[in-house]
């Protein structure tokens, strides 16, 4: 089994993130990727890092750079925040998104205590929706043509997961089940 580690990001992961942001095949699951220079990403990346509300995530497995996952827009009232997830191409189809899921959930709920975690995905994104219903979210609602992407507008699905859904979901089911 690979080892997925979840590291804070720092300036320095920039010339990993670098490697994916303006992949075509990744872009096109997000409004705002795509066409974006090294300098604008220091600056998205200076103003996420000193945001209280945002924590970012490099991933690596096997020591390898392989994505970015993050906890952004936390509203701490409201103990909730939005998941964002991307592995690199090279990456997909080893089911890693499932743990490094379960690796972030674990974060936002034992150690920073939220209450819920939300997500938006594609509706048209199968697989996107497929790892995140295997990972315990529900879905919400759908979010008429939310986002417009090369010229055309889409939905988006909201999904969200609890806490208490999260304990049931990752603690209290056997192994072969969780797995
Ligand atoms: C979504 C993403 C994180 C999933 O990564 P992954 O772990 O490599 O996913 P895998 O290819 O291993 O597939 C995981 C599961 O999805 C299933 N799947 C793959 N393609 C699918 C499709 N087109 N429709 C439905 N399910 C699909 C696989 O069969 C597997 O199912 P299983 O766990 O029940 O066996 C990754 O593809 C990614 O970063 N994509 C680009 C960005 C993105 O879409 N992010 C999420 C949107 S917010």
């Amino acid at each position: 089994m690979a080892d997925v580690f979840l590291k804070p990001t720092t300036l320095s992961d920039i010339d990993n993130i670098m490697t994916w942001v303006n992949d075509p095949e990744i872009a096109e699951y997000f409004a705002s990727l795509g066409n974006i220079t090294r300098e604008q990403e220091t600056e998205y990346l200076e103003k996420m890092l000193a945001s209280a509300n945002d924590r970012l995530f490099s991933i690596f497995v096997d020591g390898v750079y392989a994505g970015q996952c993050s906890l952004n827009q936390i509203h701490w009232p409201s103990r909730n925040a939005r998941l964002f997830l991307v592995l690199k191409k090279k990456f997909h189809g080893r089911g890693l998104a499932r743990e490094v899921i379960a690796a972030v959930l674990r974060i936002a709920f034992d150690e920073l205590a939220l209450n819920k975690v939300w997500l938006i995905v594609r509706e048209k994104n199968e697989k996107g929706r497929h790892v995140y219903r295997k990972a315990g979210f529900e879905t919400e609602g759908v979010l008429r043509e939310e986002y417009r992407v090369k010229g055309k507008f889409v939905n988006m699905v909201r999904m969200a997961i609890l806490e208490r859904e999260y304990r049931q979901w990752y603690h209290q089911k056997p192994k072969e089940v969780r797995k």
